[in-house]
């Protein structure tokens, strides 16, 4: 008997896709370059309270949206690409890998632009505090490296997305968006109530201040 489960919670969703929408606007407008570097900024600033968001929300969340629900050992990495472990409820031993990475590499795209420097006519809020040579090795990281491994990343992830669904008969994007998963056997649901909503726009608010205070400390 097949169980429909709620696995992504309305914040955990929303946070998905308002990083989804922000990265694309990312790339467009560091492509058109000129003026359009302040909405660069502006969305860079966006993913910061995201990802700022998603750490708390990793702590507490609905229950398969903390990171201890995605926290696997390399033997269960091994085990699961070997096929011999059971799919999980929520994100699997290979897709948790490619969450961490995507987070990761997102914080550091953020962290080198609010340092990175243009040379034309925008530079990152936090360059006044840190030398040239800082500034110069945090623009390079962040217009040659950063850039194509957010890139890579995020490609990566929806071809295996695309692969689950298409190879393997599991449709996760739905569940990205309904937040229900259609599951084998009976799982925990995550807790998706008026409160826990109420709860991540609070804390939505709170990572948005955080980082209008960390932008500030530039001036
Ligand atoms: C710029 C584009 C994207 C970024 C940066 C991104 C990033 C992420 C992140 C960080 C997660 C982890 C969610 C969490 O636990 O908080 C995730 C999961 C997920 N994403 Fe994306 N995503 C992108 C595009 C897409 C697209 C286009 C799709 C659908 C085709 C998609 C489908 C999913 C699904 C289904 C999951 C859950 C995977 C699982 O079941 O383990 N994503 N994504």
């Amino acid at each position: 008997m097949a169980h429909l489960v709620r696995i992504w919670d309305l914040p955990t969703r929303v946070f998905h896709w308002l990083l989804a929408l922000l990265l694309v606007a990312q790339f467009v407008t560091a492509n058109i370059g000129g003026n359009a570097m302040l909405w660069h900024m502006r969305c860079g600033y966006g993913v910061f309270a995201l990802l700022l968001f998603r750490l708390v929300w990793g702590l507490v969340g609905g229950r398969w949206s903390r990171f201890a629900s995605f926290l696997f050992s390399p033997r269960a990495v091994w085990r699961y690409a070997g096929g011999r472990m059971d799919e999980p409820a929520g994100h699997s031993p290979l897709g948790a890998l490619s969450v961490f990475a995507l987070l990761t590499a997102l914080a550091l795209q953020v962290g080198t632009g609010l340092f990175s420097d243009d040379e034309i006519a925008f530079s990152g809020p936090l360059t006044a505090l840190v030398s040239s040579e800082r500034v110069a090795q945090a623009t390079w990281f962040h217009s040659e490296i950063g850039k194509v491994l957010v890139l890579a990343l995020v490609v990566l992830h929806v071809l295996a997305i695309a692969y689950y669904t298409r190879r393997r008969g599991k449709p996760l994007a739905r569940a990205m968006i309904s937040g229900d998963k259609l599951l084998g056997a009976p799982a925990a649901p995550s807790g998706d109530d008026a409160r826990s909503r109420a709860l991540a726009v609070v804390l939505l608010l709170a990572c948005a201040a955080a980082v209008a205070w960390v932008v500030g400390l530039g001036r």
